[in-house]
């Protein structure tokens, strides 16, 4: 049979409506680019994917419809008003046979559900008479069925979130037998009920099973998009990811733009310049995160703000620290504190709001970074300073970690006093010592720290839970790239469905 379906695989268009809430979409992509600090980009396998996982959410539709009792009268020559209702509708032993899809460019995802099987079981009530007889009875039955499902998703941009509005919705029944249990009936009867059941039931199951599609799809979509959310908050930093504009759909690729506006303290970021173009991003993986360095500034300096670039090393972690060579001697005073005082503290702390800037070199970035070393009980630090670094910066996701890897290009001590002088100067070699440990022991460090803990916010949101194949982080001139290819891990859809459908 050979009709033209053209509904989207659900859980692809919910994969798109990922994103928050706020306002406003402009009509024109190119003036939204603009506004747009995050895109984010799906590609045909990707759908191919999702789309394996659209059949279980059809199932559950199916399973999960609650069909309304219907009633219905006739008048029959001879015997009279006939009056029936359908009762305690169930479906079992439901299979889909096929499901498949296109991308078509500038309209919208083309799909088709075909070949579901279903029985339904149910009671019918029914009475019949005349002055002489009257006759009140009830009988199970049982419809074998073969459907193909249609559903014409429209993609919007409903309240700065992509939207799938799904409720043109078809029912196409190949195959619908009715089953009686137990042949005491009449024939004129079954004739009434097969007649009824063609003309009534088909619209009572359409309906609703049409309708549960619309459901467990924003139920679904309200999940996706909370997680997602979720995922980009943490403590009292969040980010508005409203999208700029309506998705575009190519016939490789689904494409959808965010906003990308950190949210702390009560102020949002801006962006109004951002410079994405889609030549930026290729076709072959299968999902695409486009990040401008608009939306990673503002991020850091919330960070900052919050004081979450704070690191206190002591104990073993300390001894360890300083064990790592340096060709400058350690000045007497910082060596007594670390061997004799037996409770050294380091404390390292951003002490300007960071600031970087990306190009295919990597992410460049400034900050200014202060440190005391204090010892024991002594109230005075041993040893304190304050510097600029430069250096930059590339990052990799490997084996469900983050890696960073940091190439210093600058260190300049600002500040820098030894307590057992008198005087805040110091002397070369001392300045080299200090130099010298930002470089290598500094940075290494608060680079391994920063590994642990984005890897931490990383599983946090659950992106352990998913396989992903061969990430990959680029940088461009003024953004980051980050493409993969993912497997949906099976079992997060299922504990999704069994925890919200139950
Ligand atoms: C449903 O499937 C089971 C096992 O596959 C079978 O025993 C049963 O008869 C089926 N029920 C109907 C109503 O077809
Ligand atoms: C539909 O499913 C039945 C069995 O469930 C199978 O025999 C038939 O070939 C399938 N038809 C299509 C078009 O997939
Ligand atoms: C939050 O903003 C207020 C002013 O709006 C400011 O006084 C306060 O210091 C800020 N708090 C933080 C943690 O940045
Ligand atoms: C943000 O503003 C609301 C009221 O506008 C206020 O209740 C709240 O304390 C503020 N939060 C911060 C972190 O300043
Ligand atoms: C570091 O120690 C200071 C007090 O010694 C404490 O206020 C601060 O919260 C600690 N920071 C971290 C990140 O543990
Ligand atoms: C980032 O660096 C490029 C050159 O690498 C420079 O042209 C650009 O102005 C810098 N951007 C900012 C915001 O500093
Ligand atoms: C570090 O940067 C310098 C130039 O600043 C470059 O020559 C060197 O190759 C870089 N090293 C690494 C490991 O990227």
């Amino acid at each position: 049979m050979t009709r033209d379906v053209f509904p989207p695989p659900l859980l692809l268009l919910l994969f798109l409506s990922v994103f928050g809430t706020s306002h406003g979409c402009l009509q024109d992509p190119v003036s939204a680019y603009r506004f747009t600090g995050a895109v984010c980009r799906l590609t045909y396998p990707a759908a191919v994917v999702l789309n394996e996982k659209t059949t279980k959410v059809i199932e559950a539709a199916f399973q999960h419809a609650k069909y309304p009792s219907v009633k219905g009268e006739k008048s029959l020559l001879f015997i009279g008003r006939v009056t029936y209702g359908l009762e305690n509708l169930e479906i079992h032993n439901l299979s889909i046979g096929r499901s498949a899809f296109e991308l078509h460019a500038g309209e919208g995802i083309a799909m088709e559900i075909s070949n579901v099987s279903a029985v339904f079981r149910g009671t019918i009530q029914y009475g019949y008479g005349s002055w002489l007889v009257n006759v009140a009875q009830s009988i199970d039955f049982e419809i074998e069925s073969q459907i193909d499902l249609g559903i014409n998703p429209k993609l919007y941009c409903g309240e700065g979130k992509v939207a799938a509005d799904t409720s043109d919705c078809y029912l196409n029944f190949h195959k619908l037998h009715l089953h009686l249990q137990g042949d005491r009936e009449p024939n004129w009867l079954k004739k009434l009920f097969t007649d009824f059941i063609t003309f009534t039931v088909k619209l009572v199951i359409k309906g609703q099973i049409c309708k549960e599609i619309n459901k467990v799809a924003n139920i679904l979509a309200d999940f996706i998009q909370d997680t997602a959310e979720d995922f980009l908050s943490d403590g009292d930093i969040s980010m508005d990811i409203g999208v700029t504009a309506a998705p575009v759909i190519t016939a490789n690729y689904i494409e959808s733009y965010h906003k990308g506006l950190t949210k702390y303290n009560n102020t949002s970021a801006v962006i109004s310049d951002s410079g994405f173009h889609p030549s930026q991003l290729t076709e072959n993986k299968m999902l695409y995160f486009w990040l401008s360095d608009q939306v990673l500034n503002p991020l850091l300096a919330a960070a900052h703000q919050d004081g979450r670039f704070q690191l206190n090393i002591s104990g073993a972690e300390i001894t360890e620290l300083f064990k790592t060579s340096l060709s400058s001697a350690t000045p007497e005073s910082v060596r007594k504190c670390l061997l004799e005082s037996g409770s050294p503290e380091l404390k390292v702390w951003s002490s300007s709001v960071p600031f970087l800037n990306t190009s295919t070199l990597g992410t460049a970035v400034w900050v200014q970074a202060s440190g005391q070393l204090t010892c024991g009980s002594q109230s005075t630090p041993t040893l304190f300073f304050q510097t600029d670094v430069a250096m930059t910066v590339t990052a990799s996701y490997a084996d469900k970690k983050v890696f960073l890897q940091g190439n210093v290009s600058e260190i300049l001590i600002l500040k820098a006093e030894l307590s057992s002088q008198n005087q805040p100067l110091l002397d070369e070699v001392q300045l080299e010592f200090i130099r010298e440990a930002v470089e290598k022991m500094g940075v290494p460090k608060v680079l391994s720290v920063l590994e642990v803990e984005l890897t931490r916010l990383l599983d946090k949101q659950g992106t352990n839970l998913f396989d992903i194949y061969d990430p990959e982080v680029f940088p461009r001139d003024g953004f980051l790239v980050i493409q993969m290819d993912f497997g949906f891990p099976h079992h997060l859809l299922v504990e999704f469905l069994q925890r919200t459908l139950q």
